[in-house]
């Protein structure tokens, strides 16, 4: 039976972090697809590259979304990156806030970050079996412990629901999960890649080789970032891999 996300969502108060939450259940096989996990404040909320995740009890949204996608191929895992945060940038978008996606899937207002994804999948054979999008959306906070971070209510001043927020991103998700449904994979791809931050704009960048300056020409099928740089007076095209470059703006 095909289940809308949503249609079960599990409400708590405190908790480490929704995404091991979500794996919990998953190990105790008491999970099915489309369950939401949401929770008011996380004591050890994660983020990409081990870092942490912070956020005011009660601010902001923090959620895992659980889904098991039919058939979607480890090579082609990238597309729940995709996903993600094109509903992301749907719900700003709709809420009068435009936003832009750095790679992967930060979301950014300008040069703030607005919102994280976690994206943690569990593979079987060749095929992604399951999926925890851990997603955290900066709501009604005003003050960060870092400077780079943005909010709804610092971007459109005044309260914003959270439930009502948690709403829309439902309706965002089960919208674009019809792609990766009919596996029409190039549609999120190129959604995506319109609304990559930086794309074909100078900037600089650090690798294992130091800084440079070079240009985000996109992203590769398997979503590796593509910057134009040039090395002894040549220009070159190269591949990057999260752990490997830093933005540096
Ligand atoms: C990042 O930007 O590095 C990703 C941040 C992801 C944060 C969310 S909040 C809900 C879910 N639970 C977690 O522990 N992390 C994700």
């Amino acid at each position: 039976m095909f289940m809308q996300i949503g249609h079960k969502i599990i409400r708590l108060d405190t908790v480490d972090s929704t995404n091991n939450y979500t794996a919990n259940l998953l190990k105790k096989g008491e999970l099915v697809h489309g369950t939401v996990i949401l929770a008011d404040e996380q004591t050890s909320g994660r983020g990409q590259r081990e870092a942490i995740w912070t956020s005011k009890a009660g601010e902001n949204m923090l959620l895992s979304v659980f889904v098991s996608p039919d058939k979607l191929s480890v090579t082609n895992q990238v597309a729940l990156t995709h996903f993600s945060s094109i509903c992301m940038l749907e719900i700003l978008r709709k809420i009068g806030i435009i936003s832009t996606i750095k790679w992967p899937n930060d979301i950014f207002v300008g040069k703030n970050k607005i919102s994280g994804i976690l994206i943690e999948n569990t593979i079987s054979g060749a095929n992604v079996e399951n999926s925890i999008l851990g997603i955290g959306l900066n709501i009604n906070q005003i003050d960060f412990e870092i400077q780079q971070a943005t909010s709804i209510n610092k971007e459109k001043p005044g309260f914003t629901s959270i439930n009502e927020i948690v709403f829309m991103l439902i309706y965002e998700l089960n919208l674009w999960w019809k792609y990766l449904n009919i596996n029409d994979l190039e549609t999120l791809r190129l959604k995506y890649l319109e609304n990559l931050f930086l794309l074909n704009d100078e900037a600089t960048f650090e690798d294992s080789d130091g800084r440079f300056v070079g240009i985000i020409r996109g992203t590769t099928k398997e979503g590796f970032l593509i910057i134009e740089r040039s090395i002894n007076e040549k220009v070159i095209l190269k591949n990057y891999d999260l752990k490997e470059i830093k933005f540096i703006y």
